[in-house]
């Protein structure tokens, strides 16, 4: 199968797994790495309404968490007719990865979008003055 179709498939089943009981807006995510893994995500809502994440964010802690620092592509669905885009807190939390990152947005067809083109003039790890030397 096409990778993004996969992709995209990927982001469709990570949806069921939605714990989404306060919005009843249930998400899911799939991110790719350039060698091919793909990591889910879906969004984990919270009594705590202010803690809940995102899928986005699942899915792309979850890649860190396994060892992963490049990205290609991450897919998005919500189950929505209209394609679902990341919210700003994601799209930053991406960023940090690489703007080039392309966003596939689940709908018929599909919407794919640059990642840059979503957060334009990002904030980033570059805008950060250089660790300090360590003392000794
Ligand atoms: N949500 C996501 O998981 N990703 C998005 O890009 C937009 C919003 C979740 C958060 C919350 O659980 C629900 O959708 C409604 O905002």
């Amino acid at each position: 199968m096409d990778p993004d179709r996969a992709l995209l498939e990927a982001a469709r089943a990570a949806r069921e797994r939605a714990y989404a009981p306060y919005s009843r807006f249930r998400v899911g995510a799939a991110l790719r790495t350039p060698g091919g893994r793909v990591y889910r995500g879906c969004n984990v809502e919270n009594a705590s309404f202010g803690l809940t994440i995102c899928a986005e964010r699942v899915a792309l802690q979850t890649a860190v968490a396994e060892g992963e620092r490049a990205f290609e592509a991450v897919a998005i669905d919500a189950g929505q007719a209209a394609p679902t885009p990341p919210c700003g807190a994601c799209r930053q939390v991406l960023a940090e990865f690489g703007v080039d990152l392309r966003v596939l947005l689940a709908a018929d067809p599909p919407v794919v979008l640059r990642l840059g083109d979503l957060l334009p003039r990002s904030f980033g790890p570059g805008d950060l003055p250089p660790p300090a030397e360590a003392r000794s």
